[in-house]
């Protein structure tokens, strides 16, 4: 499966509705791994768009990194937050999105670049949002530890990373971001789709002052 199914042709106007799995204990992910040092929450009955909104007002300057074709900017652009630049690898892609967007969303942005990368100055955004990017690039490990840093210094200090992943709290934020720089609190949310069997996390990590 993974992220074409997940996240492309699911995107997130079906809204990833997660669900306490019976059985499972905070920090129990039911994989058989102890999970030390990640703290995961599970609530019931909320949307990934709801989970994000705690981090986001209309002035948030929000950089979607390895947009895709995912409906999600679209979607946050409807809900009044209207300042996204949209990065990808691929100019095709860009292209057809800025074709296809740029009448009804006047405001968002669409830029190529190299998520380990990023051409932008320090501190330049205030939310930085990771859809499935990261997992796409974990394979080669140089470089998707490059974009865990660009990630943090192209944040403002008290600005939130959000990590849409296939990756529990203790691989994404432990022995991924946590090791490639000083990351302050970091939030995670659990949620499944029953009939897929399969379970996503969104983790919040806001860079500290
Ligand atoms: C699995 S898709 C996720 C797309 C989208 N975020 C979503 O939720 O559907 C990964 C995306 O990351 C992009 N990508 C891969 N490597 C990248 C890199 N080094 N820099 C920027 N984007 C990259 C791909 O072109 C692709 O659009």
């Amino acid at each position: 499966m993974h992220w074409r199914t997940a996240h492309v042709e699911r995107p997130w106007k079906e809204s990833f509705p997660y669900h306490i799995s019976r059985g499972l204990r905070s920090g129990d992910d039911g994989d058989g791994e102890e999970d030390r040092g990640g703290e995961e929450e599970r609530r019931p009955g909320k949307q990934i768009g709801d989970l994000l909104k705690p981090y986001l007002t209309s002035e948030s300057k929000i950089l979607m990194l390895g947009c895709g074709n995912s409906n999600m900017s679209e979607q946050m652009y409807r809900h009044g937050f209207e300042d996204i630049l949209n990065v990808d690898i691929s100019e095709n892609l860009l292209e057809k999105l800025r074709q296809r967007l740029s009448a009804s969303a006047p405001r968002m942005r669409w830029q190529y670049a190299n998520a380990s990368a990023l051409d932008f100055p320090e501190k330049s955004f205030d939310v930085i949002i990771d859809k499935g990017t990261f997992d796409a690039m974990e394979q080669n490990k140089p470089l998707v530890a490059a974009a865990f840093r660009e990630a943090h210094r192209t944040l403002r200090p008290g600005g939130f990373l959000i990590s849409v992943t296939f990756n529990s709290a203790l691989q994404r934020v432990e022995n991924q971001l946590r090791q490639a720089d000083d990351w302050g609190d970091c939030r995670t949310v659990v949620f499944e789709r029953p009939a897929q069997k399969q379970r996503y996390y969104l983790h919040a990590c806001q860079r500290e002052q």
